[in-house]
């Protein structure tokens, strides 16, 4: 039986951290499942976060998610890290266990594969290649993801050719390392193109991609959110193509995350999408 006081509480750890959209997702999801709780926005600079993330047990908190800049720190303070988190290089998530013991995350792949499969229920990784563009931290949770989708050939640009090079020895197989400038051409033949860099973000210049190689039936794929179409979106729209940005990782990433702290599978709903579209 439920403890009388029983308040479900969560938050997202981060600095900056006021400009979150976790809070409303989770506040939402909440109140549409007619629980009692909240799920607050915690400003924790990197030298409080293992007091932080300690005091979440006594606290009362089922958890907490990690961002900017936690999401790497907290493998030194958490007592267990999940293998996809470790893969990952990242924690997004974490759970409060019964013994108060501190277990790390990440849902960022599941919230990229989910996000695509929302609006294409018939998407494969395995089709034919794909093209990622960018190697930071939005990069590894999307390859680890493809890669686990069962990806066959990954064409994997980053503007310092090092990190690229990197991830490809880093999860093998299906990732291929190519020449900054070839990004353009290797787009003749492919599923699908991603976008992981900050490029085309608001208040950043477009990524600088040639689309003409790209056959109209590919996939174009970007991980941001802010604006809900970047430039990339908007020209490969204009040529045809089928396009998603990356709000449905967002919002798909809280998903499981919401499951683990209080016990319920939510749903992304259309009046929840609408929700938070309306705040970007
Ligand atoms: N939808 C979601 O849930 C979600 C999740 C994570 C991230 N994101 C978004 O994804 C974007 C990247 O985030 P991140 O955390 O991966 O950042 P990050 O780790 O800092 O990586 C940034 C990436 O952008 C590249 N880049 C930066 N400036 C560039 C330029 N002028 N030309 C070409 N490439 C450039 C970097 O290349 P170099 O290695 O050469 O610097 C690197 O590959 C952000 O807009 C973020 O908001 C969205």
């Amino acid at each position: 039986m439920s403890h009388p006081d029983r308040f479900l509480m969560a938050g997202i750890m981060g600095w900056p951290v006021m400009h979150s959209l976790s809070p409303k997702i989770h506040n939402y999801w909440l109140s549409k499942h007619g629980l009692a709780g909240t799920y607050v926005p915690l400003a924790i600079q990197a030298e409080g976060l293992r007091a932080a993330l300690r005091a979440l047990p006594a606290l009362g908190f089922a958890g907490c998610n990690l961002t900017i800049p936690h999401k790497e720190a907290a493998f030194e303070v958490v007592d267990r890290v999940d293998p996809l988190a470790q893969r990952t290089g990242a924690i997004n998530c974490v759970v409060v266990a019964p013994d108060g013991s501190l277990d790390g995350r990440n849902y960022d792949g599941f919230g990229y594969i989910h996000g695509i499969l929302e609006v294409y229920p018939a998407w494969r990784a395995d089709a034919r290649p794909i093209v990622v563009i960018g190697a930071g931290g939005g990069a590894r949770a999307v390859l680890v993801s493809l890669v686990d989708q069962g990806a066959r050939e990954i064409r994997l640009f980053n503007r310092s050719p090092e990190r690229a090079q990197a991830l490809a020895r880093e999860f093998g197989a299906p990732i291929k390392a190519l020449a900054w400038n070839d990004r353009h051409a290797a787009l003749e033949g492919v599923a699908m193109l991603i976008n992981t860099t900050s490029q085309g973000m608001a208040g950043q210049p477009a990524l600088d991609l040639a689309l003409n190689k790209l056959p109209t039936s590919a996939l174009v794929s970007d991980i941001i959110y802010v604006p809900r179409e970047t430039p990339l979106l908007a020209a490969a729209r204009l040529c045809g193509n089928p396009t998603v940005n990356g709000l449905g990782m967002l919002l798909h990433q809280a998903r499981p995350a919401f499951h683990a702290w209080f016990g319920v599978m939510p749903e992304v709903t259309a009046e929840l999408r609408a929700m938070i579209e309306a705040t970007i």
